[in-house]
Protein backbone atom coordinates (compact mmCIF):
# COMPACT_ATOMS: atom_id res chain seq x y z
CA UNK A 1 0.00 0.00 0.00
CA UNK A 2 1.25 3.52 -0.84
CA UNK A 3 1.67 5.45 2.49
CA UNK A 4 0.29 9.02 2.56
CA UNK A 5 3.89 10.18 2.59
CA UNK A 6 5.39 8.27 -0.57
CA UNK A 7 1.74 9.87 -2.17
CA UNK A 8 2.64 13.30 -1.22
CA UNK A 9 6.32 12.73 -2.38
CA UNK A 10 4.97 12.28 -5.42
CA UNK A 11 2.67 14.82 -6.04
CA UNK A 12 4.28 17.90 -4.15
CA UNK A 13 6.95 18.40 -6.90
CA UNK A 14 6.79 20.78 -9.55
CA UNK A 15 5.28 19.92 -13.18
CA UNK A 16 9.23 20.92 -14.55
CA UNK A 17 12.66 21.03 -12.69
CA UNK A 18 12.86 25.08 -11.98
CA UNK A 19 15.11 26.83 -14.24
CA UNK A 20 17.76 29.35 -13.37
CA UNK A 21 17.72 32.63 -15.16
CA UNK A 22 20.26 35.22 -15.34
CA UNK A 23 19.86 38.80 -15.85
CA UNK A 24 15.80 39.03 -15.53
CA UNK A 25 15.04 42.69 -15.08
CA UNK A 26 16.85 45.95 -16.91
CA UNK A 27 18.17 48.20 -14.67
CA UNK A 28 15.66 50.74 -14.89
CA UNK A 29 13.48 48.02 -14.32
CA UNK A 30 14.79 47.41 -10.98
CA UNK A 31 15.36 50.51 -10.26
CA UNK A 32 11.45 51.41 -10.88
CA UNK A 33 10.58 48.51 -8.53
CA UNK A 34 13.09 49.73 -6.04
CA UNK A 35 11.47 53.02 -5.73
CA UNK A 36 7.72 51.90 -4.96
CA UNK A 37 9.17 50.23 -2.10
CA UNK A 38 11.30 53.35 -0.79
CA UNK A 39 8.24 55.55 -1.74
CA UNK A 40 4.94 53.99 -0.58
CA UNK A 41 6.13 52.36 2.79
CA UNK A 42 5.84 51.49 5.78
CA UNK A 43 5.35 47.46 4.92
CA UNK A 44 4.36 44.78 7.38
CA UNK A 45 5.89 41.69 8.00
CA UNK A 46 5.40 38.91 5.89
CA UNK A 47 3.23 36.89 8.44
CA UNK A 48 1.40 40.01 9.15
CA UNK A 49 -0.25 39.94 5.63
CA UNK A 50 -1.00 36.14 5.92
CA UNK A 51 -1.49 34.64 9.38
CA UNK A 52 -3.77 35.83 12.54
CA UNK A 53 -2.70 33.00 14.62
CA UNK A 54 0.11 30.80 15.30
CA UNK A 55 -1.75 27.65 14.27
CA UNK A 56 -2.78 29.35 10.50
CA UNK A 57 0.99 30.14 10.35
CA UNK A 58 1.86 26.33 11.29
CA UNK A 59 -0.65 24.99 8.74
CA UNK A 60 1.12 26.84 5.76
CA UNK A 61 4.94 25.64 7.04
CA UNK A 62 6.09 22.18 8.48
CA UNK A 63 2.77 20.92 10.44
CA UNK A 64 4.14 20.53 13.88
CA UNK A 65 4.37 22.51 16.84
CA UNK A 66 7.64 20.94 19.19
CA UNK A 67 6.04 19.50 22.50
CA UNK A 68 5.33 21.84 25.37
CA UNK A 69 6.13 24.71 23.59
CA UNK A 70 3.86 27.51 23.51
CA UNK A 71 4.47 29.61 20.52
CA UNK A 72 3.05 33.46 19.97
CA UNK A 73 3.32 35.18 16.55
CA UNK A 74 5.68 38.05 17.93
CA UNK A 75 7.60 34.93 19.00
CA UNK A 76 7.43 33.62 15.22
CA UNK A 77 7.93 36.97 14.08
CA UNK A 78 10.85 37.55 11.26
CA UNK A 79 12.18 40.90 10.16
CA UNK A 80 11.19 40.18 6.56
CA UNK A 81 8.61 42.79 4.75
CA UNK A 82 6.15 42.63 1.77
CA UNK A 83 4.00 44.94 -0.01
CA UNK A 84 2.21 43.85 -3.53
CA UNK A 85 2.81 45.67 -6.91
CA UNK A 86 -0.38 43.74 -8.01
CA UNK A 87 -3.26 41.54 -7.59
CA UNK A 88 -6.18 39.77 -9.07
CA UNK A 89 -4.06 40.51 -12.38
CA UNK A 90 -4.30 44.65 -11.79
CA UNK A 91 -1.15 46.05 -11.62
CA UNK A 92 -1.04 49.04 -8.71
CA UNK A 93 1.70 51.01 -9.79
CA UNK A 94 1.70 52.34 -13.78
CA UNK A 95 5.25 52.81 -13.41
CA UNK A 96 6.07 48.94 -13.28
CA UNK A 97 3.31 48.08 -16.02
CA UNK A 98 5.79 46.66 -18.13
CA UNK A 99 7.31 44.21 -15.27
CA UNK A 100 3.57 43.02 -14.51
CA UNK A 101 2.43 42.47 -17.63
CA UNK A 102 5.70 40.99 -18.80
CA UNK A 103 5.30 39.26 -22.36
CA UNK A 104 8.88 37.95 -21.78
CA UNK A 105 7.65 36.35 -18.49
CA UNK A 106 4.65 34.69 -20.28
CA UNK A 107 6.65 32.88 -22.90
CA UNK A 108 8.84 31.69 -20.56
CA UNK A 109 5.85 30.25 -17.81
CA UNK A 110 4.19 28.96 -20.70
CA UNK A 111 7.41 26.74 -21.84
CA UNK A 112 7.59 25.62 -18.69
CA UNK A 113 4.46 24.27 -18.85
CA UNK A 114 4.62 23.23 -22.43
CA UNK A 115 1.05 25.23 -21.83
CA UNK A 116 -0.67 27.66 -24.77
CA UNK A 117 -2.34 30.55 -22.43
CA UNK A 118 -0.74 32.37 -19.32
CA UNK A 119 -2.04 35.30 -18.02
CA UNK A 120 0.19 37.61 -15.00
CA UNK A 121 -2.15 37.19 -11.49
CA UNK A 122 0.21 38.62 -9.17
CA UNK A 123 3.84 40.41 -8.38
CA UNK A 124 5.19 41.11 -4.57
CA UNK A 125 8.55 42.06 -2.90
CA UNK A 126 10.05 40.59 -0.02
CA UNK A 127 12.42 42.81 1.24
CA UNK A 128 14.71 42.29 4.36
CA UNK A 129 18.29 42.96 5.74
CA UNK A 130 20.08 40.69 8.09
CA UNK A 131 17.75 38.75 10.58
CA UNK A 132 16.48 35.88 12.65
CA UNK A 133 14.53 33.08 10.53
CA UNK A 134 13.27 30.05 11.03
CA UNK A 135 14.60 26.89 8.35
CA UNK A 136 11.11 25.93 7.52
CA UNK A 137 10.29 25.36 4.50
CA UNK A 138 6.63 26.14 2.89
CA UNK A 139 4.61 25.71 -0.31
CA UNK A 140 3.04 29.02 -1.77
CA UNK A 141 -0.46 30.04 -1.66
CA UNK A 142 -2.21 26.90 -4.12
CA UNK A 143 -5.44 27.72 -6.30
CA UNK A 144 -7.76 25.71 -7.10
CA UNK A 145 -10.80 26.61 -9.23
CA UNK A 146 -13.29 28.45 -7.05
CA UNK A 147 -11.13 28.34 -3.67
CA UNK A 148 -8.80 30.89 -4.80
CA UNK A 149 -5.61 33.66 -2.72
CA UNK A 150 -8.03 36.40 -3.19
CA UNK A 151 -10.91 34.40 -1.18
CA UNK A 152 -9.78 31.68 1.14
CA UNK A 153 -6.76 31.80 3.57
CA UNK A 154 -3.64 30.31 2.32
CA UNK A 155 -3.64 27.67 5.25
CA UNK A 156 -6.59 26.69 4.09
CA UNK A 157 -5.23 26.45 0.41
CA UNK A 158 -2.18 24.76 1.44
CA UNK A 159 -3.64 22.21 4.00
CA UNK A 160 -6.07 21.43 0.68
CA UNK A 161 -2.74 20.82 -1.20
CA UNK A 162 -1.33 18.88 1.39
CA UNK A 163 -4.40 16.68 1.62
CA UNK A 164 -4.27 15.78 -2.03
CA UNK A 165 -8.08 15.46 -2.11
CA UNK A 166 -8.55 18.36 -4.90
CA UNK A 167 -5.55 17.71 -7.47
CA UNK A 168 -8.42 17.99 -10.06
CA UNK A 169 -8.84 21.86 -9.41
CA UNK A 170 -6.30 22.85 -9.54
CA UNK A 171 -5.21 26.06 -11.28
CA UNK A 172 -1.56 25.83 -12.99
CA UNK A 173 0.67 28.42 -12.03
CA UNK A 174 4.32 29.43 -12.26
CA UNK A 175 6.29 31.99 -10.95
CA UNK A 176 9.44 33.97 -11.41
CA UNK A 177 11.79 34.71 -8.72
CA UNK A 178 14.20 37.26 -8.80
CA UNK A 179 17.06 37.88 -5.82
CA UNK A 180 19.11 41.16 -5.48
CA UNK A 181 21.39 40.54 -2.69
CA UNK A 182 24.92 41.10 -2.40
CA UNK A 183 25.27 40.56 1.62
CA UNK A 184 25.84 37.08 3.12
CA UNK A 185 23.76 34.17 3.49
CA UNK A 186 20.55 34.63 1.93
CA UNK A 187 20.03 31.64 -0.77
CA UNK A 188 16.84 30.21 -1.97
CA UNK A 189 16.94 26.39 -0.96
CA UNK A 190 14.34 24.14 -2.78
CA UNK A 191 13.33 20.50 -2.76
CA UNK A 192 12.32 20.15 -6.85
CA UNK A 193 12.40 16.10 -6.05
CA UNK A 194 9.85 16.42 -3.31
CA UNK A 195 9.66 16.99 0.01
CA UNK A 196 11.67 13.26 0.78
CA UNK A 197 14.58 14.14 -1.86
CA UNK A 198 17.79 15.90 -1.61
CA UNK A 199 17.00 19.86 -1.58
CA UNK A 200 18.61 22.27 -4.44
CA UNK A 201 20.35 25.58 -3.60
CA UNK A 202 20.19 29.03 -5.63
CA UNK A 203 23.34 30.10 -4.62
CA UNK A 204 25.47 33.75 -5.28
CA UNK A 205 26.17 35.88 -6.94
CA UNK A 206 21.90 36.78 -6.42
CA UNK A 207 22.36 40.08 -8.25
CA UNK A 208 19.10 40.06 -10.74
CA UNK A 209 19.08 35.99 -10.50
CA UNK A 210 16.10 34.24 -10.87
CA UNK A 211 14.15 30.98 -11.37
CA UNK A 212 11.06 29.87 -13.03
CA UNK A 213 9.32 27.87 -10.80
CA UNK A 214 5.93 26.17 -9.64
CA UNK A 215 6.33 26.98 -6.33
CA UNK A 216 3.07 26.36 -4.41
CA UNK A 217 3.60 22.70 -5.35
CA UNK A 218 7.41 22.50 -4.28
CA UNK A 219 8.73 22.84 -0.63
CA UNK A 220 11.17 25.70 -0.81
CA UNK A 221 12.42 28.42 1.49
CA UNK A 222 14.71 31.39 2.19
CA UNK A 223 17.55 31.08 3.96
CA UNK A 224 18.66 33.11 6.92
CA UNK A 225 19.97 36.47 5.43
CA UNK A 226 23.20 37.84 6.84
CA UNK A 227 25.98 37.25 9.23
CA UNK A 228 25.09 35.50 12.36
CA UNK A 229 25.97 38.21 13.98
CA UNK A 230 24.39 40.85 12.49
CA UNK A 231 20.86 39.13 12.59
CA UNK A 232 19.23 40.94 16.07
CA UNK A 233 16.07 42.44 15.64
CA UNK A 234 15.44 43.61 19.44
CA UNK A 235 11.83 44.46 19.92
CA UNK A 236 10.73 43.07 16.79
CA UNK A 237 6.82 42.10 16.50
CA UNK A 238 4.36 40.98 14.68
CA UNK A 239 2.83 43.93 13.69
CA UNK A 240 6.70 45.57 13.06
CA UNK A 241 7.16 47.59 9.84
CA UNK A 242 9.94 48.45 7.43
CA UNK A 243 10.06 52.18 5.80
CA UNK A 244 13.00 53.82 4.06
CA UNK A 245 14.17 57.34 5.45
CA UNK A 246 15.16 59.16 2.25
CA UNK A 247 16.63 61.73 3.79
CA UNK A 248 19.01 59.25 6.60
CA UNK A 249 19.27 56.90 3.33
CA UNK A 250 18.74 54.47 5.79
CA UNK A 251 15.83 51.48 6.16
CA UNK A 252 14.00 51.46 9.44
CA UNK A 253 12.13 48.87 10.98
CA UNK A 254 9.59 50.34 13.57
CA UNK A 255 7.35 48.79 16.36
CA UNK A 256 4.75 51.41 17.49
CA UNK A 257 6.47 54.02 15.96
CA UNK A 258 9.80 53.35 17.59
CA UNK A 259 12.58 52.80 15.28
CA UNK A 260 13.73 49.53 16.54
CA UNK A 261 16.79 48.86 13.79
CA UNK A 262 18.27 50.16 11.16
CA UNK A 263 20.08 48.79 8.10
CA UNK A 264 21.86 50.36 4.95
CA UNK A 265 20.87 50.45 1.23
CA UNK A 266 23.55 47.86 0.15
CA UNK A 267 22.65 45.44 3.48
CA UNK A 268 18.93 45.25 2.16
CA UNK A 269 17.80 41.59 0.27
CA UNK A 270 15.39 42.00 -2.13
CA UNK A 271 13.22 39.54 -3.65
CA UNK A 272 10.29 40.12 -6.77
CA UNK A 273 7.59 36.86 -6.80
CA UNK A 274 5.94 37.67 -10.42
CA UNK A 275 3.13 34.69 -10.71
CA UNK A 276 1.59 33.49 -13.29
CA UNK A 277 -1.88 31.34 -14.47
CA UNK A 278 -1.34 29.12 -17.26
CA UNK A 279 -3.97 27.70 -19.15
CA UNK A 280 -2.95 24.35 -21.07
CA UNK A 281 -5.21 25.13 -23.83
CA UNK A 282 -8.60 26.92 -25.00
CA UNK A 283 -10.77 24.22 -23.04
CA UNK A 284 -9.15 24.81 -19.94
CA UNK A 285 -9.22 28.95 -20.36
CA UNK A 286 -13.25 28.57 -20.43
CA UNK A 287 -13.50 26.26 -17.60
CA UNK A 288 -11.59 28.55 -15.24
CA UNK A 289 -12.32 31.97 -16.62
CA UNK A 290 -16.36 30.69 -16.90
CA UNK A 291 -16.64 28.45 -13.58
CA UNK A 292 -18.47 25.91 -14.81
CA UNK A 293 -16.46 23.67 -12.66
CA UNK A 294 -15.64 25.43 -9.38
CA UNK A 295 -14.91 24.10 -5.86
CA UNK A 296 -16.71 26.47 -3.37
CA UNK A 297 -15.16 26.69 0.27
CA UNK A 298 -17.94 24.71 2.00
CA UNK A 299 -17.36 21.63 -0.16
CA UNK A 300 -13.74 22.03 0.51
CA UNK A 301 -14.16 21.48 4.05
CA UNK A 302 -16.80 18.96 3.96
CA UNK A 303 -14.38 16.98 2.27
CA UNK A 304 -11.62 17.98 4.26
CA UNK A 305 -13.83 16.55 7.38
CA UNK A 306 -15.17 13.54 6.02
CA UNK A 307 -11.48 12.60 4.82
CA UNK A 308 -10.25 13.24 8.39
CA UNK A 309 -13.59 11.45 10.09
CA UNK A 310 -12.82 8.01 7.68
CA UNK A 311 -8.91 8.46 9.33
CA UNK A 312 -10.11 8.46 12.46
CA UNK A 313 -9.81 12.00 13.53
CA UNK A 314 -12.36 12.87 16.23
CA UNK A 315 -13.89 16.60 15.03
CA UNK A 316 -17.15 18.60 15.57
CA UNK A 317 -18.76 20.21 13.09
CA UNK A 318 -16.95 23.75 12.83
CA UNK A 319 -19.56 26.77 12.93
CA UNK A 320 -17.07 29.00 11.66
CA UNK A 321 -14.62 26.74 9.85
CA UNK A 322 -11.86 29.67 8.58
CA UNK A 323 -11.49 30.97 12.35
CA UNK A 324 -11.66 27.69 13.88
CA UNK A 325 -8.54 27.08 15.44
CA UNK A 326 -9.87 23.66 16.71
CA UNK A 327 -10.23 22.73 13.07
CA UNK A 328 -7.13 24.11 11.78
CA UNK A 329 -5.17 22.04 14.67
CA UNK A 330 -7.04 19.10 13.20
CA UNK A 331 -6.15 19.80 9.77
CA UNK A 332 -2.42 20.42 10.61
CA UNK A 333 -2.28 16.67 12.73
CA UNK A 334 -3.73 15.08 9.51
CA UNK A 335 -2.18 16.30 6.84
CA UNK A 336 1.62 17.05 8.19
CA UNK A 337 4.42 16.15 5.05
CA UNK A 338 7.33 18.16 4.92
CA UNK A 339 11.22 17.78 3.67
CA UNK A 340 12.92 15.59 5.90
CA UNK A 341 15.95 16.34 4.18
CA UNK A 342 16.09 20.11 5.73
CA UNK A 343 19.33 21.63 4.28
CA UNK A 344 21.18 22.75 7.47
CA UNK A 345 23.17 26.36 7.88
CA UNK A 346 26.65 24.47 9.20
CA UNK A 347 27.00 23.27 5.35
CA UNK A 348 26.59 27.00 4.11
CA UNK A 349 30.82 28.40 3.94
CA UNK A 350 29.50 31.86 5.12
CA UNK A 351 27.51 31.00 7.72
FE1 LIG B 1 7.39 30.98 -0.80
Amino acid sequence: MVTYEEQMNRALRPVAPPRVLEGVYRDDQHERLLRIIEEHGPWPTIAAHHFRTVDELIATTTGSIPEGIELTLDMAAAANFRGFYGQNSVCFYPEVHDCFYNAGFLELVKGYWGAQYAKPTMMLFNVCGPHRSALMSHLDAVTFRGVRYENAPVWLLNTMAKSGLFTDYLVKMAQVITWWYKGDNGTFTYWPDGPLGEPQVLRHPLWNRGVVVQNELMFHRGDPVGRREERDVPGLAHRSLLDFDAGADEWQVTTDGEVIRTYRPEEMRLLVHWNAEVYEDMDEVRKVMDHTDDLTIEEAVGRLLADMRSKGTRIAEPSDPLHDDDFVRALVGTYTIAPTTEWIERKSPAA
